[in-house]
């Protein structure tokens, strides 16, 4: 599965890079094309020269060669990756890459890399076991990179634990089960196609210790994106503040305001196919932001607000013939002579109408019940499901749609 394939083979600073080597070799023996990249430190612990004979490649290491004054381009090898795997993962680059520190060649390949990131961490127990460490795994498992957990056994400070570098081989078995299943993904009905999928709600701060916000768990957009996924679609979530992981293989926007959802959807918009808004944005925010937190003085207070763009809206009137949008309604009253106005108005292709009636439905529960309705008004009513059902609803709805 790993036949033609172009992955870059990111190796930190650890005892465990010596694994590096059988690493690389067996991903040239698998037929993939290996570009290693070494931090500064990782070359203290093996040689470059055994990466680039076993890979067949110079590798990189630092920005530029002193003595030729090449510039090693980590925009376009973040592009020209299919793959980034990085193997040993240090405590320190992967604290690094959470939170987008770039001092070196690798960790700005990272942050320009558009392919799915694995990373294989390697280090002592206490340091595994750290909170900051597990905080900065937490951030790149959000942000949709992949962890390749490690093993359990002798470490090099002589303790036993867990942090050993999974063994070479079963990061190469990992990789191929992920090939295999995203290849069987590019033969789904949605292969080929790029989705948009916002999600959660937003928060619009008062001032910089308060925010308006609302009780959107983000669950049904966050099984919207994973179910596209599934069925071959490339797909963007934009992601209001939640708490919930990334699904595997889709790319994640974590934005916090209306005015920034709006902002990473008009960006992503163009490129679109189907574009799901399920994300409750906030109509209103603050007309001002105080800067100081706002002390209590009066009996009664009130903020002024101001409308924020309707992001639905604004997407409709861009839509091009080949789109597909689809919005969500969420009424207490004229449920369906509502639903079918802001279909219509934000010129949809379908809207799903949420039922407010049934108790464990809606909001931040886990279970929905929806009318979709179409272009000609007619009403697909479904039984109270589990949002992961009412995804596949959903989307199995846009796959029928899409193919007449
Ligand atoms: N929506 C949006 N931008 C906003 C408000 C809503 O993109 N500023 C989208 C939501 O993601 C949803 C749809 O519009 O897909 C409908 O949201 P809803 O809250 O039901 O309706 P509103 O249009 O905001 O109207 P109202 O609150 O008056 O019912």
């Amino acid at each position: 599965m790993l036949k033609g394939k172009k992955i870059i083979l990111g190796i930190c600073g650890s005892i465990a890079a010596y694994k590096a080597a059988a690493l690389t070799r067996l991903l040239v023996k698998a037929g993939a094309e290996v570009q290693v990249i070494m931090t500064p430190d990782a070359v203290e612990f093996i040689t470059p020269l055994t990466l680039s004979t076993l890979a067949n490649k110079p590798v990189l290491s630092t920005y530029f060669d002193k003595q030729t004054g090449t510039w090693n381009h980590h925009v376009q090898l973040g592009l020209w990756a299919d793959l980034l795997l990085i193997a040993p993962a240090s405590a320190n680059t992967l604290a690094k890459l959470a939170n987008g520190l770039c001092d070196n060649l690798l960790c700005a390949v990272y942050l320009s890399a558009k392919c799915p990131v694995y990373f294989a961490p390697a280090m002592d127990l206490d340091m595994w076991a750290h909170p900051s460490t597990q905080n900065n795994i937490s951030k790149l498992q959000h942000y949709g990179n992949t962890l390749i957990p490690p093993g359990t056994g002798e470490l090099a400070s002589g303790l036993v634990g867990e942090g050993r570098l999974a063994e070479p081989e079963e990061i190469l078995h990992f990789l191929e089960k992920t090939f295999t299943n995203s290849s069987s993904k590019e033969k789904g009905p949605l292969a080929g196609k790029k989705a948009l999928v916002s999600a959660g709600p937003t928060y619009e701060p008062i001032d910089p210790v308060r925010f308006i916000g609302n009780h959107s768990s983000g669950k049904m957009g966050y099984a919207i994106a994973e179910t596209l996924h599934q069925l071959g679609a490339n797909v963007t979530l934009v992601s209001g503040p939640t708490n919930l992981p990334v699904p595997d293989g889709v790319k994640c926007i974590q934005v916090v305001s209306a005015k920034e959802m709006l902002d990473a959807c008009l960006t992503v918009f163009p490129e679109t196919d189907v574009t799901v808004m399920s994300a409750a944005v906030a109509d209103y925010t603050p007309e001002t932001v105080a800067d100081r937190k706002i002390k209590k003085k009066e009996a009664h207070f009130s903020i002024a607000l101001k409308k924020t763009t309707d992001i639905l809206a604004d997407l409709g009137t861009k839509k091009q013939a080949h789109q597909f949008l689809i919005g969500f309604a969420l009424e207490t009253d004229n449920e369906l002579a509502n639903a079918i106005g802001k279909l219509e108005k934000k010129n949809l292709d379908l809207i799903v109408l949420n039922s407010m009636q049934d108790q464990g439905a809606g909001f931040a529960g886990d279970q929905n019940k929806i009318t979709i309705i179409d272009r000609k008004h007619q009403q697909f009513t479904f039984p109270l499901k589990s949002k992961k059902e009412v995804a596949a609803d959903i989307c199995g709805f846009i796959v029928e749609t899409l193919k007449r």
